[in-house]
C-alpha cells in the first residue's frame, strides 16, 4: 500500500465561538492535480495555514510523508518540503522578476550550506533560470516586478514558492482577479507543474478547476462535503446544494453561513 503524501485526521481551528475548520479528515494519495474549493468563508485558507504551520490547530494531526508534522514551525514545514503562495499577491514591486526568485532561491541555498563559496552561486543562477523557464518568465527576467501583468505576478509568485524545491505546493486562488486568457495560461502552467510535484490547487470558482483538476475537495462552513472527479462532485447534490446554492435560495444560505 502506497503512504499517501498527505493524510490529515480530525483536524480543527477554531477563532473564539467559531470553528473555521470543523474535524476535517483528508488524504492526498499523491499525483496529478487536487483542488479544494469551496464558498467564501469555508475554512479552505485556514486549511492551507494550518498545514504550513501559519496557525495552530486546536486538535488533530498532519502527517506529511509519514511524518506528524503538526505544531512545526512554518519554516520548518518548508523545509520538509511544503511551500505556499498567499491569497494576497506579495512580492518585491521594485525588484527584478529575476531577483525576485534569486532572493528566493539564495535564502534557501544559504539555509541548506551556510558557507557556501562564491563558486557555487551559478548553482543558484542555473535553479532561478530553470525557475523562470517553467513558468514561462524568462522573457520578463530584467522586468521590474512592479509592472508585470496581474497574470504574471501570480506566476512570479509561485516562481518564489518553487525555490525551496517543494514537494507539494499548496496555492491558494492564484487564479483570483485573472483575465480569462491569463486564466487559461495560468492554469497550464499550473498543470504542467502537477506533473513533477503534487499540487493543492485552492480556487473559489468551480467552473475554472472542473477542467483541469484530476480530484477535487468541496469544503463548505469548515468542513469537508464532497471529494472526488469534477464529475461526480458537480453530479453530487450536496455541492449544488452548499456550495452553488439552490437557485432563488441565496438569502437563505447567508443566513445560515
Ligand atoms: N485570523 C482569523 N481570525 C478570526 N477569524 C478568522 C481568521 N481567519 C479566518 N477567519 C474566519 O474563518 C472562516 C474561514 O475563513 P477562510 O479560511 O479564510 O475561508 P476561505 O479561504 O474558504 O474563504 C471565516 O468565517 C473567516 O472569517
Ligand atoms: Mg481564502
Amino acid at each position: 500500500m502506497n503512504t499517501p503524501v498527505l493524510q490529515v485526521e480530525g483536524l480543527t481551528k477554531t477563532f473564539g465561538g467559531l470553528t473555521a475548520v470543523d474535524n476535517v479528515h483528508f488524504t492526498l494519495p499523491g499525483g496529478g492535480l487536487h483542488a479544494v474549493i469551496g464558498p467564501n468563508g469555508a475554512g479552505k485558507t485556514t486549511f492551507f495555514n494550518l498545514i504550513s504551520g501559519f496557525l495552530r490547530a486546536n486538535s488533530g494531526s498532519v502527517i506529511f510523508n509519514g511524518e506528524n508534522i503538526i505544531g512545526r514551525k512554518p519554516h520548518e514545514i518548508s523545509r520538509l518540503g511544503i511551500a505556499r503562495t498567499l491569497q494576497i499577491k506579495s512580492v518585491f514591486t521594485g525588484l527584478s522578476v529575476y531577483d525576485n526568485v534569486w532572493i528566493a532561491v539564495m535564502g534557501q541555498s544559504r539555509f541548506l550550506n551556510p558557507f557556501k563559496s562564491a563558486g557555487s552561486y551559478t548553482d543558484v543562477a542555473a535553479n532561478v533560470e530553470a525557475i523562470l523557464k517553467d513558468m514561462g518568465l524568462s522573457d520578463f527576467a530584467k522586468e521590474l516586478a512592479g509592472n508585470l501583468s496581474y497574470g504574471d505576478v501570480a506566476l512570479l509568485e509561485i516562481s518564489i514558492a518553487l525555490a525551496t524545491q517543494p514537494k507539494l505546493l499548496l496555492l491558494d486562488e492564484p487564479i483570483s482577479g485573472m483575465s480569462p486568457s491569463e486564466t487559461k495560461h495560468t492554469v497550464e502552467i499550473i498543470r504542467g507543474l502537477s506533473t513533477r510535484l503534487d499540487v493543492i490547487l485552492i480556487e473559489h470558482d468551480m467552473e475554472v478547476v472542473f477542467g483541469a483538476a484530476d480530484v477535487i475537495t468541496v469544503m463548505n462552513q469548515g468542513a469537508i462535503i464532497c471529494q472526488g472527479s469534477p464529475e461526480a462532485v458537480s453530479n453530487d447534490p450536496s455541492v449544488q446544494e452548499a456550495y452553488l446554492g439552490t437557485p432563488g435560495e441565496e438569502d437563505e444560505e447567508e443566513l445560515s453561513a
